[in-house]
Order: structure tokens, then sequence, then C-alpha cells
């Protein structure tokens, strides 16, 4: 049953509800079971918590570069120089997680620790001895390492020779990859290739939220996802023919989905090109039957260059072969999901885009978004409160890759600021029962992963935005972590495996090991 429709049937439903499972615990705080074996885990990344940025052989990644050379790139001029410093608190990040309970870490690796020149001529010793000591650490106490490959934090010198956009980055990454596969691979079981193409190749290569503020849109974006796809394929085939039957893990990418409602009934097909251009452009590649590109996305952008001149479609294309080496490469769908936008095309729209004279990725999408001010509940306006949205994505995804297994890799609420963050707690158990609704509906979500342990580097906010289980105290040099309620709360459903909306917790100053 899908409670989460028009206006009109969610008050039907809300009614319904009254009487129906499952939907009445999302309504009136009845307890929910989670699946026998449902994963629960946390998640951070390099550049956001270790610091140690020049530490032990440690080479310049497009963070350390841009942050230096713009001090005041993030919103209160900050950089991740020492973050969290979870290069040297690695510990109380593993007893953190010990506190909580949970099944599994998402974390990821510094290519620039690992690999100072970018290329695998010499590897790190110390960079390594970091990550096993990380490793062995988690494992010590049963919680299972999923690693993330790649987070954004590139070597500056391979940005140098251009990044994303130049297609040698298939074998730079793959190259890596098969490194930290040698490395670490007897010990983690999870691989995540790349953390979210979409903020990388759209933030990063369109525009100028994050690094390398590369500024090409409708260009740039493009070059960026062909070659992202084919070096994620290259890591996932990698580990498929040389590693997995020895190592007996599994590889997957990390994908940021978020849902688009459409407005009016007129604005479907707007809502499923804002899907497409957001996420479909690398899900479907990926996990669609067909493979390559999706074909609607496809034609707009080969209609409007065409309009601007141009002989060739500024996408560019997937060959027969590339499409076959893309396809299938991940076993589950990791996806990261934070919120949800309405999304429209009418006269506006035209008119706008229509003043735009050269290539741009929101005018090839030709939709707009926006966000109703009652789904803010708290000190957030960026990640406002729509769990039905989250429903929504994973049937979607369910229903058009063949009911995919997925791991949540990512999804939680920030704040501005205090240790009791009621606003937090609304969202993960909202955001909870919306994803267990969808389990209920068919979907196969093997765990759950709330971003983040601690609060940390939150790339152009810096360090105005806190998403952490713990809050950090970065005016302290021993950035003390102290847990807030959301943590209590997080910690009982691990505890007990279910969600109940009217759990209250004591909150001691410090969280027992169990
Ligand atoms: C990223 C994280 C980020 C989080 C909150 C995701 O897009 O993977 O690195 O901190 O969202 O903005």
């Amino acid at each position: 049953m899908n409670i989460y429709s028009s206006p009109m049937i969610t008050i039907f439903f809300v009614v319904l509800c009254q009487i129906l499972s499952p939907c009445q615990a999302y309504l009136h705080g009845k307890v929910r079971n989670l699946p026998d074996g449902f994963l629960l885990g946390t998640a951070t990344s390099s550049y956001q918590i270790e610091g140690a940025w020049n530490v032990d052989g440690k080479s310049e990644s497009v963070y350390d570069n841009l942050t230096h050379s713009k001090p005041c790139y993030s919103a209160d001029c900050t950089n991740g120089d020492v973050a969290a410093n979870s290069y040297y608190l690695y510990k109380r990040d593993v007893e953190m997680l010990r506190e909580l309970g949970v099944d599994f870490y998402r974390f990821s690796l510094s290519w620039t620790r690992i690999l100072p020149t970018s290329f695998p001529d010499k590897i790190n010793k110390a960079g390594v001895e970091y990550y096993n000591k990380l490793i062995n650490e988690l494992l010590k106490y049963n919680i299972q390492p999923v690693v993330t490959i790649y987070h954004w934090d590139l070597p500056q010198k391979l940005q140098n020779l251009g990044g994303w956009v130049n297609p040698n980055i298939i074998d730079w990454y793959g190259d890596y990859a098969k490194v930290v596969f040698a490395l670490f691979g007897d010990r983690v079981k999870y691989w995540i290739t790349i953390n979210e193409p979409y903020q990388l190749c759209s933030f990063g290569y369109g525009g100028t939220k994050l690094a390398p503020v590369f500024n090409l849109t409708g260009e740039a974006d493009y070059l960026c996802a062909k070659n992202l796809l084919l070096a994620h394929a290259r890591a996932f085939h990698i580990y498929n023919e040389e590693f997995r039957f020895i190592q007996h893990g599994i590889i997957f990418i990390s994908i940021n989905a978020e849902w688009f409602e459409p407005d009016t009934v007129n604005d479907v097909e707007a809502a499923n090109d804002a899907i497409n251009f957001w996420w479909g452009i690398y899900a479907h590649p990926i996990y669609s039957k067909r493979g390559d590109f999706p074909n609607g996305l496809k034609k707009r952008i080969a209609v409007i260059s065409r309009r601007q001149g141009l002989l060739r479609s500024r996408l560019p294309e997937l060959t027969p072969s590339e499409i076959k080496y893309i396809r299938g490469s991940s076993d589950i769908f990791g996806l990261n999901h934070y919120s949800t936008f309405f999304a429209y095309r009418n006269a506006t729209t035209y008119s706008y885009y229509s003043r735009l004279t050269g290539p741009s990725y929101d005018a090839d999408a030709g939709y707009m978004r926006y966000q109703r001010p009652e789904w803010q509940i708290g000190q957030s306006n960026s990640t406002l409160y729509v769990p039905w949205g989250f429903y929504k994505v994973i049937l979607r995804i369910t229903r058009e890759y063949n009911n995919v297994p997925i791991l949540i890799t990512e999804n939680g609420y920030a704040t501005r600021t205090g240790l009791i963050d009621e606003d937090r707690v609304i969202y993960y158990r909202g955001y909870i029962s919306a994803m267990l609704d969808a389990i209920h509906d068919g979907a196969n979500i093997v765990g759950y992963c709330a971003w983040s342990l601690m609060d940390n580097f939150e790339w152009f906010n810096g360090y105005t935005e806190k998403y952490g289980l713990y809050e950090v105290d970065f005016n302290d040099t021993s950035r003390t972590r102290t847990p807030r309620k959301s943590a209590y709360v997080y910690k009982e459903i691990i505890r007990t495996r279910t969600l109940d909306m009217n759990y209250e917790p004591v909150m001691p100053k410090h969280i027992n090991v169990a």
C-alpha cells in the first residue's frame, strides 16, 4: 500500500491508517520491527574528518588546493586541514561506533595518502598503515568496514591533467582501485567505487560548488559522467576478475537519488526529466536492462545541441561495447537520499531557459523545482523533511531496476548547533519508517547508514552545517566528541532492532560501550 500520493489520496490514507498497518506506526508511534539480518551503520569520508592533510607523506588533493588557494571557498572560510582530526583520533571514532552498536562503518580512502604521486609507482607506507589500523580496530569489535574508494578528494596532480574530464582517469582510477583491493581486500568485503556522481560532475565540473570548481556547465559535466561510469565499471571488472574469487566481497556505486514529484498533472514529464538528469544518467547505464543513458535525456541534449549549431550532441555517446562494459557493473544499488522537490515546466520555465544562449545542464534538463516551507521542521533549510519522497524513490528504483538489492549508504539531517537535536530525531524516525513501508511494499533493502557519525567539514558549508550523531567541538584542540540525542535514539534502534517512535532516551554524559 502506498500512503504517499496526491494530497486528496493522502487524506484518504491518513484516515485509513487509523485502522491499517503498516502506516499506522508512522502516524501513531507503534513499535515496528526491522527485518532479520538488516544492517545498520553510519558513515564519514576522508577529507571531511581526517585532517593531517600534509602529514606522513600525503600529497595535495583538489580540496587542499581549493581551500588553500581560495580560503573563503566555504561559507565560514574554513578547510579540512585538521577537521575532526580522525587521522589521530580513529580509536575514539571506533569507540563511538561501539557505543552505538553499529554493524558497519562506511568511510573513504584518501587517494593522496595511499598514492602520493597519484600512481602505483610509490605506495605510502604510513598512509596504508593508518587504514590498516582503522580496519583492524573495526574488525576487532566485529564492525564491518564498508569502504568508499573515492569520495571526491582527487589528487591535485590528476586535476592538473584534467581530472574527470580526461578519459585517462579510467586507467588512473582503475590502477588505484587495484592497489586498494590488494592492500585491504583480505579484510574489506564491501567496496563502494565512487560516491555521488551527480554532485561530483555537476557541482564540481559543471558548476562551482565543489572542487575542482571547473564551471563548464552542459559540457564538462557530461564528459565527467561518461568517464566516471567507465572508471566505476573498470574497478568493478578488476574486482570481479582478479579479486572476487579470493576475497568474496561485493562492489557497487553510491548514487545520490533525490525524489522529484510532478507539481501538477502536466508536470509528469518534467519530473521524469529531473530524475533522469539528476540520477538516471548514472543509474540507467548500470542498472537498466538496456543499459546506456536514458533515451529522453539523450534526445533533449541532442536536440538542443543541434539548435546551438553543434555537429554532435554535447553528451558523448556510449559505444555498444562501453554500454555492455557498464551494464550490470554493480552488485547492489548504494542509495544516498536526503530530500524531495516538486518539479514543473511551464511558460516561465520556457522563457527563463530560452534566454540562456550557451550550453547549460539546467537548460538541457529544462525543469524548475521548489520545496514547500512546511517541510522545514527545525534548523535545516537544506535537508527538508519529506519521508514520503524517500518511500517513492526507493520504489521507483525497485520497479525500474528489477528489484535490485539496495543499501542506503547515506541519509541524514543538518543542524546548526546543540546536543538536543529533536529535529534530527524526527527526521531519522520518519525516514526509517518510510523505508520500512517501502520494504513492506516489496523493496529489497539490505541495510541503512546514517550520515554522519560525527560533525565534519561540510564542503561549501564549511563547519556551519552539522550532520553528526556526535557533536565535534572544533574550537577544542582535542576535538572532543559528544553524543547528541539522536545518537541515543539510533543506538536504541540498533539495540532493539525496532523503531519506537515514542522512545525517550535518558542522556548521560557518555554512552557506555555495551
Ligand atoms: C555527501 C557527503 C555530505 C552529505 C551532506 C552527500 O552529498 O556524500 O559528503 O557531507 O551529502 O551534505
